[in-house]
C-alpha cells in the first residue's frame, strides 16, 4: 500500500508540544469527528462523505463517449473546475491539452482565454462538459452559451454537450431537460469544492486515462482509516485540526502549502478554494498560501525564514518522482566547479532542497509539518483529497462555523447578477453601485 506520513516533530508553537496540544482540543475534535461521520451523507453539505463508494459506470460510460473526440471543453469555475485541473495535472502528464483527446478548461470568463480555447479546437470534433451545481453561475453560463454557439456553427449540435449539475434545480437542468444532450447529476448534498470525487471531477479524468476507481479506492481507504482511528495523537486529521486552531490563536493566520513537485501546484489551488471557503468565517479563518518547491525557494522562502511569525507551513516531499534524471559527466575544465553534480541524481536534489527548506524555516522558529508521500499515483492522490477534505470539514467544525456554507460567494454572484440585469437583483445591483462609488472616488489618474 502506497503511504502518507505526517511528521509532526516541528509542527507546534515554542514551547507547546503533543501533550499539552491534546489536552487542550482532544475533546472538541472528537466530538466534531462523531459529528461529521455520524451526520447522513444526505444532509446538505455532506455528501462528499460517501463519494468514495460512488457506482462509477455512468462516469466511465459518459468518458468513452468524450474519449471520441479530439478535443473536449470545460466550462466552469471554482469546485466545477479546480478539482479536474488538479487530478489532471497529477495524473495525466503536466500538458492536457497535448494528449487525445485534448482537454481545455474555460473557468475564468477572459475573453482573450476563451477565444484562444476556441481557436484551438475549431475544425475538430468537440464535445463541451458543462459544469455548475447551481446552473446559473454567470461566468459559467456566458460562456457555455457563447461556447455552444461557436460549436453549432463548427457543424457541432447539444448531443456534443455534456452538462453536470444539480439533480433537480437550476437553469443547467431544465436545459439538459430540454434539448438533447447528455446529463450527469452533482448529488444535491454535494457542495461545488467537496465535488472532484463526483461526476464533476472523475468524468474528465477518467476520458483523459487517469483510473477513477484507484482513485475512489483510495479515498475509501483514507476514510477507513480516519474512522476508525479515535486516538487523538495516531490520527494525523484530529491533531493537525487541533495545530490549525491552535495557531491561527496564536496569530500564526496564514496556512502555507509547498508540495515539492510541479505536479502538485493545481492540488494547492483546490485546497486554497477549499480552505479559503469553507473557513472564512464569522472574522476567523486562516488565509491558505500556494508554494511550489523548488521554484519558491527563490521567490518566498526569504519571507518565510526572515519575515513575522504569521505562517504554520506544510511541506510535501514526494520519494519517488517516477524514472529519475542523473547529471552526466563532466568533460570541460570551465565546469569543474560543477563536478560534485557529477551522476548525482534530480529528483534525489529536490528532496534534498525540500528537506533545507523545512530546515531552514524550523531554525527561524517557526511551526512546519513534514508531510511525505511515496509517489503520486491515482491511490495516493485519493487519499490525499480525501484526507484535505476531512480535515477541513472537521477543522470548521472545531471553529464552530458551517464548513459547506459560502454566503460571501453567494454575495458576489448576485452582485454580478444584479449589474448584468438579471430580473431580481435590482437591490443588489443598487447596493454594488453604491459601494462602487465610494472605491472609485478620490482618484488620482497618471498620463
Ligand atoms: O464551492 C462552491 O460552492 C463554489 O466555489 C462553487 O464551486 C463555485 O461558485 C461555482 O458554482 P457553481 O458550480 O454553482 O457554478
Amino acid at each position: 500500500m502506497r503511504k502518507i506520513s505526517f511528521s509532526f516533530g516541528a509542527s507546534y508553537s515554542s514551547g507547546a508540544d503533543g501533550v499539552s496540544l491534546r489536552k487542550k482540543y482532544e475533546s472538541s475534535a472528537l466530538k466534531s469527528k462523531e459529528w461529521l461521520e455520524g451526520t447522513s451523507p444526505e444532509t446538505s453539505g455532506h455528501g462528499w462523505y460517501s463519494l468514495p463508494d460512488g457506482d462509477v459506470d455512468g462516469i466511465i460510460e459518459n468518458a468513452e463517449w468524450l474519449s471520441g473526440y479530439s478535443n473536449i471543453v470545460q466550462v466552469g469555475i471554482g469546485g466545477s473546475a479546480l478539482g479536474n485541473l488538479m487530478l489532471h495535472e497529477a495524473l495525466a502528464g503536466y500538458c492536457s491539452a497535448c494528449g487525445t483527446p485534448k482537454f481545455f478548461m474555460a473557468d475564468n470568463p477572459d475573453p482573450e482565454k476563451l477565444r484562444f480555447i476556441w481557436e484551438s479546437v475549431r475544425g475538430t470534433k468537440t464535445a463541451l462538459i458543462g459544469v455548475s451545481k447551481s446552473g446559473s453561475t454567470a461566468e459559467t453560463m456566458t460562456q457555455f452559451l457563447w461556447l455552444r454557439e461557436r460549436l453549432r456553427e463548427n457543424g457541432g449540435s447539444d448531443n456534443d454537450i455534456l452538462i453536470i449539475t444539480d439533480p433537480k434545480n437550476g437553469i443547467f437542468r431544465s436545459f439538459a431537460n430540454n434539448s438533447g444532450c447528455r446529463v450527469l447529476d452533482l448529488p444535491a448534498s454535494v457542495g461545488g469544492r467537496f465535488s472532484v470525487l463526483s461526476s464533476v471531477g472523475l468524468v474528465s479524468a477518467a476520458a483523459l486515462g487517469i483510473d477513477v476507481r484507484r482513485l475512489l479506492k483510495g479515498a475509501a481507504e483514507m476514510r477507513e482509516f480516519l474512522a476508525k482511528e479515535r486516538d487523538f495523537d495516531k490520527n494525523p486529521a484530529l491533531k493537525l485540526a487541533a495545530l490549525h486552531l491552535e495557531h491561527e490563536r496564536n496569530g500564526r493566520n496564514i496556512s502555507v502549502l509547498m508540495p515539492y513537485s510541479s505536479k502538485m501546484s493545481y492540488f494547492c489551488e483546490w485546497y486554497a478554494q477549499l480552505w479559503a471557503e469553507s473557513l472564512g468565517k464569522n472574522a476567523c479563518g486562516t488565509t491558505p498560501v500556494r508554494a511550489i518547491g523548488a521554484i519558491d525557494q527563490h521567490s518566498q522562502v526569504q519571507l518565510y525564514t526572515e519575515g513575522p511569525d504569521d505562517k504554520f507551513f506544510t511541506l510535501f516531499c514526494i520519494k519517488n518522482h517516477g524514472e529519475d534524471v542523473a547529471v552526466p559527466q563532466i568533460d570541460n575544465s570551465a565546469l569543474d566547479g560543477l563536478r560534485y553534480l557529477e551522476n548525482q541524481k534530480i529528483g534525489e536534489m529536490l528532496n534534498l532542497e525540500a528537506q533545507s527548506t523545512a530546515a531552514a524555516i524550523v531554525k527561524s522558529g517557526h511551526p512546519l509539518l513534514w508531510v511525505e508521500l511515496d509517489e503520486i499515483g491515482a491511490e495516493t492522490l485519493g487519499r490525499l483529497i480525501f484526507f484535505y477534505e476531512y480535515l477541513t470539514a472537521l477543522t470548521g467544525n472545531m471553529m464552530g462555523i458551517d464548513p459547506f456554507d459560502q454566503p460571501g460567494v453567494e454575495q458576489g454572484k448576485k452582485y454580478t447578477y444584479g449589474l448584468m440585469g438579471r430580473v431580481g437583483y435590482d437591490k443588489d445591483a443598487e447596493e454594488v453601485r453604491s459601494w462602487f462609488s465610494k472605491i472609485s472616488a478620490d482618484m488620482i489618474g497618471v498620463n
